[in-house]
């Protein structure tokens, strides 16, 4: 996989993806890693939306274009869900290995994507902040079991020392490649009309107006998807 923070024009798909998670968890500073390769520790909360984009190369030499929403985590914030998740193919549910209230919040922020996200929105939890592992409270296998458990794919991270955060936003990224490229083919057999994505195209869930774990065989899981209907 190529890196291409040195932002270019040019992309052959755009996805959109959420981030999401209790305040603190790291959510803001993940984005700054993955779209800057920076790290601020005196970083503001974050209020209302923001946005970041990095266009990567992935396997098969496509550009894709990530457009990543990062919103606050404070409660008061969150009646911006529904404009939040429309057109996401991609969700990242967020805690911080040493605060247990933000793990055990995360079936809260998941109901949020089942209620609000498109249905094939593939989904990866993250375990954020590694680097603290004396602090930590919640055990790798804990998550693990959890992301199992849900059909989610699962990771951790650090965004203070880069661990794990490119391989997050890539695999999500390859996946959902993979998965509309999968959806497009079985539509065109199918005889709706699908074709597979084309150079230039921006694939987009029903937003045109929106331009602007691994397990531990390292695939994403998408039972979840499955469970909800799709593929
Ligand atoms: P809201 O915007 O309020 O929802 O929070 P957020 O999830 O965006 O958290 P943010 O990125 O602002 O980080 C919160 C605090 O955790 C900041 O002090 C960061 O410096 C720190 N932090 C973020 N990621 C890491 C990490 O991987 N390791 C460590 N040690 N600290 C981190
Ligand atoms: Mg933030």
């Amino acid at each position: 996989m190529a890196d291409s923070r040195m932002e270019s024009d040019g992309y052959d798909f755009i996805f959109k993806i959420v981030l999401l998670g209790d305040s603190g968890v790291g959510k803001s500073q993940l984005v700054n890693r993955f779209t800057k390769n920076e790290f601020n520790p005196e970083g503001k909360s974050t209020i209302g939306v923001e946005f970041a984009t990095r266009t990567v190369q992935i396997e098969d030499k496509k550009l894709v274009k990530a457009q990543i929403w990062d919103t606050a985590g404070q409660e008061r914030y969150r009646s911006l869900a529904s404009s939040y998740y429309r057109g996401a193919v991609g969700a990242l549910l967020c805690y911080d290995i040493t605060e247990r209230s933000s793990f055990n919040n995360i079936p809260i922020w998941l109901k949020e994507v089942e209620d609000n996200a498109e249905k094939d929105c593939l989904v990866m939890l993250v375990g954020n902040k590694m680097d603290l592992e004396e602090q930590r409270a919640i055990q790798v296998r804990d998550g693990r079991s959890f992301a199992r458990k849900n059909g989610l794919a699962f990771i951790e991270t650090s965004a203070l020392d880069a661990t794990g955060v490119d391989t997050a936003f890539l695999r999500i990224l390859q996946e959902i490649y993979k998965q509309q490229v999968k959806q497009r083919g079985m539509e065109e057999e199918e005889g709706e009309g699908g074709t597979a994505p084309t150079k230039g195209e921006t694939i987009q869930l029903h937003a045109p107006e929106q331009e602007l774990d691994d397990d531990e065989d390292g695939r994403m899981q998408q039972q979840r998807a499955r469970k909800r209907g799709c593929c």
